[in-house]
């Protein structure tokens, strides 16, 4: 029989996906409520009938007034950066891994039928090719971010089966699309967007021919609501589709400004160079179809984007 859930939870419901999550589960008839300390999401974009709850998914209280009443809790609120991860690594750690535990601990005895945990590629070790990788790939993560994401995975995995709450980890691949917080260290696309709009050059870190799989936002998005009703377990969420940073650059300057000039520094540690997505277990789990293409959907992002900092 299919699990019928009226109050979620979005932890991170501010930020980039999270925002698009809320609105989605709204339009889906269920009541939210968000959790997030503002940190880097932005109150304005959570939509208005959500129930907004400013706090730390690290703080006791915060955490078990947020968890009142709901039947399945979205944990997206981390600190996502690959490369800032090194720097900051236990202040990201705390809130990554120790952010996880703080809610897990706070976890109603009863009532919860879903809990979903965002993930992310970043767990994986490097791929020899650019290959679609399936979630057995390695597991040997080369950035703190990996490492706390995988240990917060884990950690979930173990202490929902314990108290058999139904768990699902989606390790999202890169995403892309209108609402992400333009920063130095997330999200190459939203990068090379801005900086090409404001007639600076962009850099790519390396040779440029290490692959990426970037996925719209709006898929990442159906395929996280599907965990409420597909079979709980691990998924990557991509398309797929590898692409190098060489061509996304081209094919974001021939669309934005074709004059504009192209620099290469030292490769970042921490950077994997192939990370590309087998999507066949979402697929059949999770009922999973990737509908939009970077090709097909860039149009649209450079247009929000412009928008957005006009
Ligand atoms: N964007 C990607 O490409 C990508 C890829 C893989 C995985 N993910 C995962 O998806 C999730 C959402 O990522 P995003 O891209 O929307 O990032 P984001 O930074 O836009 O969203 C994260 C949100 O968490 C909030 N937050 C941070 N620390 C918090 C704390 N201590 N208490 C409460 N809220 C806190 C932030 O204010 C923000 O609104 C994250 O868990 C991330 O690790 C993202």
């Amino acid at each position: 029989m299919e699990r019928q859930f009226r109050r979620a939870l979005v932890t991170g419901g501010a930020g980039f996906i999270g925002s698009h999550l809320v609105r989605a589960l709204l339009d889906h008839g269920l009541e939210v409520t968000v959790l997030d300390d503002l940190s880097s999401g932005r109150r304005e974009s959570v939509d208005a009938r959500a129930r907004f709850q400013h706090g730390d998914v690290r703080d006791p209280t915060d955490a078990s007034a947020a968890l009142a009443g709901v039947d399945c809790v979205f944990h997206l609120a981390a600190k996502v950066t690959i490369r800032g991860s090194f720097e900051h690594a236990y202040v990201d750690s705390d809130v990554n891994l120790m952010g996880t535990l703080n809610l897990l601990r706070r976890l109603p005895k009863e009532g919860i039928g879903q809990f979903t945990f965002a993930s992310s590629m970043g767990v994986y070790g490097d791929a020899p090719a650019p290959l679609p990788i399936p979630e057995s790939h390695s597991q040997q993560p080369i950035s703190p971010y990996g490492v706390g994401k995988l240990a917060a995975e884990r950690m979930c995995g173990l202490l929902l089966d314990q108290a058999k709450i139904p768990f699902t980890a989606l390790r999202y691949f890169n995403t892309f699309g209108p609402g992400q917080a333009f920063t130095p260290y997330v999200g190459v696309i939203t990068i090379f967007i801005h900086r090409l709009l404001r007639g600076e050059p962009i850099t790519i870190f390396g040779n440029g021919e290490q692959c990426r799989d970037f996925v719209h936002v709006s898929d990442i998005v159906e395929g996280t609501v599907a965990s409420l009703h597909g079979e709980p377990g691990v998924y990557n969420l991509g398309t797929g589709r590898a692409t190098s940073l060489n061509t996304l650059a081209s094919l974001l300057v021939r669309r934005i400004r074709p004059d504009a000039r192209i620099e290469h520094q030292p490769e970042h540690p921490g950077e994997l160079r192939y990370s590309v997505a087998e999507i066949a277990a979402a697929e059949k789990a999770l009922g999973y179809r990737p509908s939009k293409s970077l090709e097909t959907s860039i149009d649209g992002v450079i247009e929000a984007i412009r928008r957005e900092s006009a």
